[in-house]
């Protein structure tokens, strides 16, 4: 298949601006960009005019569940879904079954990735109390986006209990740590006390409630006085709350902390996402009230967010109709986000440019990414192409997840990705996937080549 192409006639976007442009990619790398190139008659075209040009972008957090959970999905049909959304990158975590937490397992997971993964990929790490020392070790792997800290429980076995562990963890190596962060001794508390009132089940309406604020700022408090102890970077993974933003502005730690949102974060909202949706709704940590989700968009456009991630986290029909609590946390979203974002930007509260920032720059600069950035000579040849004037109302049978609990199911949303193009081969074409792509590993600053 060739790696050449002409995407011509559109509107490129980068995080500076917007610029009509065609690009040329010759090899599966950019050769040029600029207003009516001439290139040669025998070199393939992709007309997109009156179209968006976007760099790939890329899903920094993503939940497949292969090994052991591989019917909820795996790494074919979670790539599959990434690519019709126009994901083409993404890193995923450690909470599979059993933990990514060995260099074997680690090779077994890129093992499987390997010709069956449809966009590029990583996957991260995950910290343990047996691997506390070691992992640092590890985590200059190649194909590692780097270490992953579960301070509160949420799906998987996946925990570090408690400070002096979590301290080792940041000891052990020198990469960004990624860190969900919830307090798990008061999640403890507060379940147990749930559970007494309500033996047979609660409202998931109480789901914010029970993982609380409170719950949240804790960890996070404990998070960057221990970064700033070590000196270690971290990354707040789906932060969920205004207090969490406003800690962090006043801490003002600079590169030492960087933050990221969700779009079920950004687009959801307590008690109707409860009302409307019940458990579909419900994800570690929570959907809270509006002026949380106020919050998390003000800080989206004043930098306090670095980056977008889906935390696309699929569960089945049948588990999420058990009762609160026992209903499982996650929300499938990696095929979603960018429509969402798209609809941000037609409803004014996001600019194009901002989509490159923070599904492109920031998760680039968070993990050390390498090769990807905007579509300028000598760049990977890897874009999101857009047809700003579609509006379609979500269906189930677009989405690709082995999950169907998305609650973005039946909204209208804007500008749907329409075709993908992975180092020159369109492998989306008005929406529908072209031949057999595969992805290839991502590449990162800190990697040791053994
Ligand atoms: O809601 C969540 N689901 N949050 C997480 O941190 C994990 C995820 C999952 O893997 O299901």
């Amino acid at each position: 298949m060739s790696h050449d192409l002409l995407i011509h006639g559109g509107d490129v976007v980068s995080s500076s601006g917007v610029e009509r442009a065609d690009v040329w990619i010759e090899g599966g790398r950019v050769r040029s960009v600029g207003a009516d190139l001439q290139v040669p008659a025998e070199v393939p075209r992709l007309d997109a005019t009156n179209k968006w040009v976007f760099p790939g972008l890329m899903d920094p957090q993503v939940h497949f569940r292969e090994p052991g959970g591989e019917a909820k999905e795996d790494l074919a049909s979670g790539s599959e879904a990434a690519l019709a959304g126009g994901v083409t990158a993404y890193c995923e975590m450690p909470n599979t079954n059993p933990a990514t937490a060995t260099p074997e397992l680690f090779a077994d997971k890129l093992e499987r990735a390997r010709g069956r993964s449809r966009a590029d990929y990583a996957f991260f790490l995950g910290a343990t109390e047996e691997n506390a020392d070691l992992i640092g070790e590890w985590e200059t792997l190649p194909g590692c986006s780097g270490i992953k800290v579960f301070m509160g429980a949420s799906t998987g076995s996946l925990l570090i209990p408690d400070d002096p562990t979590l301290e080792r963890v940041l000891r052990s190596g020198k990469r960004r740590v990624t860190v969900h962060s919830e307090d798990d001794p008061r999640l403890k508390e507060r379940y147990a006390d749930l559970m007494e009132r309500y033996p047979d089940g609660a409202p998931v309406g109480l789901h914010h409630q029970v993982r609380d604020i409170e719950s949240a700022v804790r960890s996070t408090k404990r998070l960057l006085d221990l970064a700033e102890k070590t000196g270690r970077r971290i990354h707040l993974l789906h932060v969920s709350t205004a207090e969490e933003l406003d800690i962090v502005r006043e801490r003002d730690l600079g590169d030492l902390v960087t933050v990221e949102a969700t779009p079920n974060h950004l687009f959801l909202a307590a008690p109707e996402c409860y009302e409307e949706h019940g458990t579909w709704a419900q994800m570690n940590p929570p959907v809270r009230e509006a002026r949380h989700r106020d919050a998390l968009r003000e800080a989206l456009l004043d930098g306090t967010v670095t980056c977008i991630g889906s935390d696309h986290a699929p569960h089945m029909a049948e588990e999420k109709a058990r009762p609160f609590p026992k209903s499982p946390s996650g929300i499938p979203g990696v095929q979603t986000t960018i429509a969402l974002l798209l609809t941000a930007v037609r409803d004014g509260w996001l600019r194009r440019e901002d989509m490159v920032r923070l599904q492109v720059e920031g998760p680039a600069r968070v993990y050390g990414i390498l090769d990807r950035g905007p579509l300028v000579p000598g760049s990977v040849g890897t874009a999101v192409v857009v047809d700003p004037s579609r509006t379609e109302t979500l269906a189930a049978e677009w989405l690709l997840s082995r999950s169907p609990c998305n609650p973005f199911i039946g909204r209208t949303l804007a500008g749907l990705p329409t075709e993908v193009v992975l180092r020159g081969q369109v492998v989306l074409r008005d929406g529908v996937r072209v031949g057999d792509p595969a992805g290839q590993p991502l590449e990162f600053e800190e990697t040791v080549r053994p």
